[in-house]
Order: structure tokens, then sequence, then C-alpha cells
């Protein structure tokens, strides 16, 4: 890029004052739940060993999601906080998944990504977005998703490059950009005024978080935690800031096939233009339910993937091999998968707002993934970190603090989340339990 000269990218490294600018925008990753804990707070701050630890890590902490599935652990509470499903993966996957353990698939796969899967994910982006894919050059399997966007914002960020993140976002995209050495800079998602509203962005605020400084913008949808899907002029948009200001799009979507309404999901790539600036991040956790598998890949022009490819290698070697003989055999469900995939979700999202709203939650219909957003004003807590308390400790039902999907604390302070990717009977206790907010 013309404007990112090396020499300028070397001094914006070594400037004290960015340094410290950036370390002040950071900090405020931190999470207010985690931040009380003294889990959290002991070692990094006042051990004598803080000296050991790297800067980096003093700008986020752990995950609020996941720790609230050990709240609800610790609380034998329902636990809708983190996304994963609490029912079976399809039979067929776990059949493959044993047939490719007993077939002696034991030892590393190649590092990008067994040859059957890359083939089969080259093959379904032609199907579902009309992309050819050269699965030899431009697919790189990781473990998760969660490594997918990892390893690609290693792979493109230098330290001073701005990353344009939507908020509420998805609580890994703040500790992944402070990894890459990249400033994340955040444009609002506002919730829709009325039931049948959409999540929204205003053009101007997005325009200005695009500059000299902006390597990519990194887009999820269907989105978590909104269940936005964003709409083809939507894109179109964010397509041409990435054109006019020379910006990769780094897309997660990993919601891809769970849809409500007949809402339609749009691939950045699939857009004129995108073809040679877009990573897109899958990956087989929601669409299967193998959140555990621990199977996602990076689709991206053959230059970037082979970036991505050398930081993945280094990472973690590869994706576990059996899992993705089972990956392949995944993507070859016939469409009618898909279809029950999201007739189901949409029942159970069907099941669970009701009691949320007769609770006394103000739920945001969620267009796309599998969770609600809602406002909590009614019930008058402080914030929402001491309401997801309460609701975890007195109600039996963890909830993830809206908090944790913000830059400021205060813009989730009235939100929580709930996770609907669960069987009938956990919804149903949910609801037993949610009940008693009512009384
Ligand atoms: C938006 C989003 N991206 C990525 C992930 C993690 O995906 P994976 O299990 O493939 O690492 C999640 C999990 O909740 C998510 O919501």
């Amino acid at each position: 890029m013309a404007h990112r000269t090396p020499s300028k990218r070397k001094k914006a490294g070594k400037s004290p004052a960015k340094t410290s600018r950036k370390s002040s925008a950071q900090k405020s990753l931190k999470s207010p739940l985690l931040a009380t804990s003294a889990r959290n707070g002991a070692p990094g701050v006042t051990s004598p060993g803080k000296h050991f630890l790297s800067d980096k890590v003093s700008h986020f902490t752990e995950s609020v999601i996941r720790e609230m599935t050990r709240q609800a652990m610790l609380h034998s509470a329902v636990n809708l906080a983190q996304g994963f499903p609490d029912f079976p993966a399809p039979s067929e996957i776990k059949q493959a998944a044993q047939q490719a353990v007993a077939a002696d698939v034991n030892q590393y796969a190649i590092t990008w990504g067994a040859k059957n899967l890359r083939n089969a994910i080259a093959r379904q982006m032609g199907v579902w977005q009309g992309i050819t894919v050269d699965p030899e050059k431009e697919i790189t399997v990781c473990c998760g998703s969660t490594e997918a966007m990892i390893s690609t914002l290693l792979a493109v960020c230098n330290a001073g490059d701005e990353v344009v993140i939507f908020e509420p976002f998805y609580e890994n995209y703040g500790p992944d950009s402070v990894l890459s050495g990249a400033k994340p800079k955040f444009v609002k998602l506002r919730p829709p005024a009325t039931d049948s509203g959409e999540w929204s962005f205003d053009e101007k605020e997005l325009r200005r978080a695009f500059d000299k400084h902006t390597k990519a913008i990194i887009l999820n949808t269907p989105n978590n935690p909104t269940g936005k899907v964003f709409t083809r002029s939507e894109l179109e948009l964010i397509r041409d800031l990435c054109v006019e200001c020379d910006v990769l799009a780094i897309t997660d979507e990993i919601y891809e096939h769970i849809l409500y309404e007949g809402t339609e999901h749009i691939s950045m790539v699939s857009l004129e233009g995108m073809r040679e600036r877009t990573v897109t991040i899958n990956g087989m956790s929601k669409t299967y339910s193998v959140t555990g598998w621990r199977v996602g890949w990076a689709v991206a022009p053959e230059k970037i993937t082979n970036a991505i490819r050398k930081v993945h290698d280094f990472l973690t070697v590869g994706a576990p091999a059996p899992l993705q003989e089972a990956g392949a055999a995944a993507l070859s469900l016939p469409p009618e998968y898909y279809a029950k995939l999201a007739e189901g979700y949409r029942v159970r999202r069907d099941h669970l707002m009701p009691s949320l709203t007769a609770a006394g939650f103000k739920c945001f219909r969620p267009r796309g993934a599998y969770y609600v957003m809602t406002d909590i004003s009614a019930f008058g807590f402080k914030d929402d970190v001491s309401f997801a308390k309460y609701l975890v400790q007195e109600i039996g039902v963890s909830c993830v603090p809206g908090s944790s999907f913000y830059r400021d604390p205060r813009d989730g302070a009235r939100q929580v989340r709930f996770a609907f990717c669960k069987k009938p009977e956990t919804l149903d206790e949910a609801a037993r339990r949610l009940a008693k907010l009512a009384r």
C-alpha cells in the first residue's frame, strides 16, 4: 500500500507516545466481571513475577463468556452463556470421525489441512457462494475459526496498523487485535428501535473509521452477539470503503447456515472487487454442532494464504487429523441438512424469546446465529455484571454480560446475551427459573 511505507511503520512501532496511546485504548478491553475477581487480577498486577509477563497480556482478561460457563457449573445454573449445543452432533459425522481413528488417521495431517477437507471446502464455497477457490493454494485449515482469525491477524498486521471492528463484537476480536499488534477501532451497531427493526450503523461513523492506518475490517455476519445479518447494500458500502482505502476484509462467517425468515447470507468475497482483498473464515463448530473438535479454516488469496500458513504452522502445526476427515464428510451432507439446522434453531429461538419477554427482558430479535441480545433496564440493576451475577447465583441461569461485547463497558451496561443452542428441556428449565424474575 502506497501510504504505508516501511520507514513509517518502524517509527510508529518505536514511538513511546504511540505505545502509551495504544495502552490506554486497549486497557478498556478488560471486563469488569473479571477485573474484580481475584483470579484475574492478582498475578499480573502485584506478584513479584510481574516482569516475567508480556505487556500484551495486561491489556485483556480471560474470556467473560468462558468464565460464565465456569460460573454456571459452580452454581448448577442452566448455561445459556456460552454458544455450544447441548445436543448430539449428526451421527454421520461422528461415524466418519470414528472410522478415521480406526483407519489410523492418527498422525499429523498436512500442515495447512487434509486434502479431502480442503477439496470439500473449495467445492462448497462454489456451491454456496459461487466462488472458485484453489484448495492447494488458498485454504488453511486451523484449530477452529478462532485460530484462523488470530493466524490471519498475525499474518497481516504490523504495529501501528488499525483494524475496524463493529461493536458489540465477539469478544475474541479485541485480544486478537492486541496480540497481533494492531489497534482496534470500533464502529457502533445500534439496537433496533422497534420490534421489526434491525441493528444498524451510521455510514458517516464507518467512513470516519477508515483512514491511512486502516489495515483491515473484521466483519462477522450472521453476527454474534446481535443476530444481525448484514444486507447486500451494507456490504457494498463496506466493499467500496475497502477498495477506496486499500483495506482487507476479514469475515467471520461461522453462522452462515443459521438464518431465519428467509434472510440471505452474502459472503463478502462474492462481491465484485473483493476476491483479492477478503479472508473468509469459517469452521465446523456451529454448522455441525462440534465446538470441541476445533476445526476451522481461512480462505484467502494465495499470497495472504502463504503468510497465514506460516503463522499457523508455528502456532499449532495442524488441526486434529481424524476430525478433518470427518469434516470432509460433514461438508458432503445434503442441502436438507442445512435447512433442518436453520429450522431447528428458529424453533429454539421462538421457544426462548417468549420466556425472556415474560420475565421482563426486552429482546432484540435475531435474524441469524443463535443468540438473543436483551435489554435489562426493567430490572433496575446497577449494571449488566451485577445482574448477570444475580441471575447465575440466585435464579440459576447464566448469561453473558453485555459489557463484554463493548470497548467501553458502559455501552453494554443495560444488555445481556442468551444462547439458545440448547435442547428443549434445557430451554424449559431456563424458562421455569427465569419466571422467578417476574414474581
Ligand atoms: C463469531 C464467532 N466466531 C468464532 C467463534 C469460535 O469458533 P471456533 O469454535 O470455530 O473457534 C465463535 C464462538 O462462539 C463465534 O461466535
